[in-house]
């Protein structure tokens, strides 16, 4: 493939993944969205591989790593579940900050195109800046997979001084990246690129450590800002144009979704990076039971059966899904009983918290699929002012984002996060298996509100009960 084309292949994939991430804006265009992604990608792919930068004796190991890459790939979009995929992307952003390591340590060793002067200094500008972000991105992603799937505990840990720690870490980068560009040979240079390296390991670390449960969106999708910027480093120790433009894409897209994350969760975005700071000093999570911390009032459980009765009584109802229905995959039970509730003419809504589940947009992702109508899909602001005039809130598997503490216990480690309002309804119905706090390790005292009722098991099993109450 000659140059020309290439350069022309390139901005044919790059207006299709802007064209993707257009479409993945809207869950009606997603699908569209989606497509474009992987037309661009394969594009993509082709003509870096039969570029004019790929010589024949490339082609073996190319082909041997494609093939290994997307076995692995194949494996895991086969077992991994729907649940797991906050996990999965998480190492995927952890696999983008070892590779643009990786490059940039194999292009500062690599000696075949000589540079010299300006041109010297600014490549290895590039790979020092590279291997920062990707040190960082991957040690970060590491422990943010490590929290996700509960290897970790949830909890921040926050070391004495660790804002100091820090700005000392930041200053002795600085330092040594003076250091290494006025190195005059690679193993003189090697000193300060894996001192450099090893301190932004630990920042990673220290720093997703230091984020609380609660505040873990935010983490995962700056991880994945800094994931995209590290590819642009990499497109630019590798002069690759179209890893520059869709590093920044998703860097850009990735800093835009943290920044819409923080205001949804009331949060300042330095004070979420810096770990727990001034999130009431991010304290952890209080045990249940632990005397005068533990929410007054009597934990009132209810039926399937009795629960049919009240929302055959009812004129509006709002259902508000979190994790434990995408863990319990209850959404398709969920249309069955609200297309039921619809016929009875019931009007009948989803208020939707921008944080519920394990990552962004999941319950929507979970309802389309199960075809629930867009239009009864609302945002958590488009409906919070609507409980007092509902007869039936029912919370299906969610706990952090229906919790009253947020808003009335200035210490919890959740104050000031926006949440559903679901006791202001009339009646509440909280489905879960057990008294069990959510992600955030709080206790709920939504629970035990004289109006709210508990429905006790497994989200799917308990609503093909209703069901079937509701069509008796
Ligand atoms: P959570 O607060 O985690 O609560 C989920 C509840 O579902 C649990 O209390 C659990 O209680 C229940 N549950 C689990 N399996 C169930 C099943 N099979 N049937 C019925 N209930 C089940 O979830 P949420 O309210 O959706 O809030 C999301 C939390 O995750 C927030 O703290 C948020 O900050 C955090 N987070 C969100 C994201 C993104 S981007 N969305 C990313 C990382 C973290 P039982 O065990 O008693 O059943």
């Amino acid at each position: 493939m000659s140059g020309n084309l290439a350069t022309v292949s390139y901005i044919g994939a790059t207006i299709l993944f802007i064209l993707s991430l257009g479409g993945l804006s809207n869950p009606e265009s997603s699908r569209r969205g989606n497509l474009y992604g992987m037309i661009g990608m394969t594009i993509a792919v082709l003509a870096t591989v039969f570029g004019p930068r790929v010589t024949a004796a490339g082609y073996p190991w190319i082909i041997g790593a494609m093939v290994v890459g997307g076995a692995v790939g194949l494996y895991a979009a086969k077992v991994v579940k729907m649940t797991q995929m906050p996990e999965l992307v998480a190492l995927m952003h952890s696999l983008v900050g070892l590779a643009a390591c990786l490059v940039g340590f194999a292009s500062y060793i690599d000696t075949s195109a000589p540079l010299a002067g300006a041109e010297k200094t600014i490549h290895e500008l590039e790979i020092y800046i590279g291997i920062l972000i990707g040190a960082v991105t991957f040690s970060g992603s590491l422990i943010a997979f490590g929290k996700l799937n509960g290897k970790i505990g949830g909890s921040p840990m926050l070391l004495p001084g660790r804002h100091w720690m820090n700005l000392a870490g930041l200053l002795v980068v600085i330092w040594f990246g003076g250091e290494f560009i006025r190195a005059h040979s690679i193993s003189e240079g090697m000193t300060p690129l894996i001192v450099m390296t090893v301190i932004a390991l630990l920042f990673g670390i220290h720093m997703v450590m230091a984020i609380g449960g609660a505040d873990m969106p935010v983490v995962v999708s700056m991880l994945n800002s800094y994931s995209g910027w590290a590819a642009a480093a990499t497109g630019f120790m590798l002069s690759n144009d179209l890893l520059i433009v869709v590093g920044a894409l998703v860097g850009s897209s990735g800093a835009i979704l943290s920044y819409i994350m923080c205001r949804a969760m009331n949060r300042n975005f330095i004070s979420v990076i810096a770990g727990g700071f001034g999130t009431g000093g991010g304290a952890p999570a209080k045990k249940v039971g632990a005397g005068e911390t533990a929410p007054v009032g009597e934990v009132v459980p209810i039926s399937a059966v009795e629960t049919a009765e009240l929302l055959k009584d009812a004129k509006s109802v709002i259902i508000v899904p979190g994790y434990g229905m995408a863990v319990a995959q209850a959404q398709h039970t969920v249309y069955e009983i609200t297309k039921h509730l619809r016929e009875k003419g019931v009007n009948i809504r989803f208020g939707i918290h921008p944080v519920a589940g394990r990552m962004p947009g999941h319950m929507n992702v979970l309802l389309a699929e199960a075809k629930v109508p867009y239009d009864i899909v609302m945002e958590m602001d488009e409906l919070n002012d609507d409980f007092p005039t509902t007869d039936v809130a029912i919370v299906i598997g969610a706990n952090d984002i229906v919790n009253p503490a947020a808003q009335d216990d200035p210490t919890s480690p959740i104050a000031g996060m926006p949440v559903l309002e679901v006791w202001k309804a009339k009646t509440s119905i909280v489905m879960k298996r057990s008294m069990a706090s959510g992600y955030a390790g709080v206790d709920n005292p939504l629970f035990y509100k004289e109006n709210n009722r508990m429905l006790f098991g497994d989200a799917k099993k308990m609503l093909d009960e209703v069901l079937v109450a509701l069509k008796s």
